[in-house]
């Protein structure tokens, strides 16, 4: 295979460096999630067996490769650095295609994997040990930082060029050798990417690519040889892997749901507040963990907040990503499309008020993909969409009198990734900071995003294991090792 994949192509699984089926012999079709009659990729649905076999050439090449002079293996990142960025444009288009966001966020996206490149290339020269002081005359004590051996990076959809980066690229400088198993959503996408890592110059066995559904990844998480496995997806499938992975005490990193809440008190600058909420919950369509869910607002200026973002909302250009001009893209497939609408049903059922969409759009070509109004419901606390994660353009609102009240509603839930709040007060700020249970909190911006060499990740159901990105994701990848020396 050469170059970057393209549009309606068969993939294949990378492994020990060749191209090639799953022995299964069986297939996943993917379509353009903006329109239903264009095939976008057709990829391995792979067994347990293909994944036994990438597994075991990610072990044959990890002696080597540990080997590399940490150095040596940053500058394969920047190499594939280099690629990126001369496939840019290319890169986001294919992600437009498959995944549907629209075109600025996926070329968004496709910058932030090439930070991240930069920041975790650059630690090859960074991975310092310690030097402790004796505790006895005449012992040298230090600390070294181990690879683990063979790791598994489980990826999902929604930000299928940058998630998988930001697990590689640690991995690799580490001197740790991976398998690779993207989203079935998402084969295209995850080609292109181990495509740059070859045309970089990985050496063969170093990162293996497995296609398919649960039957890869359950035998990542059975496998004695793997040694951590980073995963990023839902809470549900999240606990299923703690508890399986538990059982082999297997190292891991999880990156889970959200529910996150944007708190707007009575003296935010409302355009701004409105704006937090309509980039942070219909941003990648609310298709993200960090996703803006819940907007909690207080009495005085709940009114006026409202009637802004329901004109907001009700007026965005909704169509395919590909689109210039185009605010919000599709729904990733039917099933997320059924998801949200359940939950709006439940949502309605259950008393809440619908502001703004509530359903599928069908018009002017939209009824070839999965294209969902960007929701708004007045909400009561306790209901189930002030709980669940919906994972789609669906904020609840809901009305509070003050921030006392506001905070403990927006701790209430269960997750705990990314928590906002729009004030001026420097008081009510520094509160908020000290009180909101979450990873990540964002003052006076919207609650998604976050710079590409800080740690990500969440605490409660969000997180599990450490955080991701930055300098703090070593510790996931390596293992500290610890010496005494007698020189005496
Ligand atoms: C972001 O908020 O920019 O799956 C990134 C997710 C997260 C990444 C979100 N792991 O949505």
């Amino acid at each position: 295979m050469n170059g970057i994949p393209e549009i309606g192509q068969t993939v294949l699984n990378f492994i020990g460096g060749k191209w090639e089926p799953s022995a299964s012999d069986k297939w996943t079709d993917r379509y353009d999630p903006a329109d239903q009659s264009i095939l976008v990729a057709r990829a391995p649905d792979s067994t347990g067996h293909d994944a036994r076999r990438a597994i075991e050439a990610a072990s044959q090449a990890a002696a080597e490769w540990s080997a590399v002079a940490a150095p040596k293996r940053g500058r394969l990142l920047f190499e594939w650095l280099n690629w990126m960025d001369a496939h840019k444009d290319e890169l986001a288009n294919l992600l437009t295609r498959e995944e549907g966001k629209i075109l600025p966020e996926s070329i968004g996206e496709v910058k932030r994997s090439m930070d991240i490149l930069e920041f975790t290339a650059g630690m090859g020269r960074r991975l310092a040990g310690r030097v402790f002081p004796a505790e006895e005359d005449g012992v040298f004590c230090y600390s070294t930082s181990q690879p683990l051996g063979v790791v598994g990076l489980i990826s999902p959809w929604n930000f299928p060029v940058a998630i998988p980066v930001w697990k590689l690229a640690p991995a690799l400088v580490a001197g740790n050798t991976a398998v690779l198993k993207p989203s079935p959503l998402t084969p295209l996408t995850a080609t292109a990417i181990v495509r740059g890592l070859e045309e970089a110059g990985l050496p063969a066995g170093v990162v293996n690519l497995v296609h398919g559904d649960s039957a890869p990844g359950i035998e990542l998480i059975s496998n004695e040889t793997v040694k951590g496995v980073s995963f990023t997806g839902s809470t549900k499938v999240g606990k299923m892997i703690a508890r399986d992975g538990g059982e082999r005490m297997l190292k891991l990193q999880l990156e889970l749901g959200g529910k996150n809440p944007q708190i707007v008190l009575d003296d935010a600058d409302l355009d701004l507040a409105v704006n937090g909420v309509v980039a942070g919950g219909f941003g990648s369509t609310g298709q993200r963990c960090t996703a803006t869910s819940r907007a909690i607002v207080t009495e005085r200026i709940y009114d006026d907040f409202m009637s802004r973002l329901v004109s907001r909302a009700s007026s965005m250009r909704v169509g395919p990503g590909i689109e210039s001009g185009v605010e919000m893209g599709p729904l990733v497939d039917s099933r997320a499309m059924n998801g949200v609408a359940h939950y709006v049903g439940v949502g309605v059922k259950e008393g809440g008020r619908l502001c703004a969409g509530g359903g599928q759009m069908k018009e002017g070509g939209l009824e070839r993909g999965h294209f969902f109004a960007p929701t708004v419901i007045e909400a009561k606390q306790g209901m189930e969409i002030t709980r669940e994660e919906v994972f789609g353009p669906l904020v609840a609102v809901i009305r509070v009198q003050d921030l006392e009240e506001g905070l403990n509603i927006a701790n209430s839930v269960r997750y705990g990734l990314s928590s906002t709040i729009f004030t001026r007060d420097v008081s009510k700020v520094f509160s908020f900071a000290e009180r909101a249970q979450a990873g990540l909190l964002h003052v006076n911006r919207p609650g998604v995003g976050g710079f590409s060499h800080v740690p990500f990740g969440g605490i409660k159901d969000s997180g599990h294991g450490g955080r991701e990105v930055g300098d703090e994701v070593m510790s996931f990848y390596t293992e500290t090792k610890v010496g005494y020396v007698n020189y005496k």
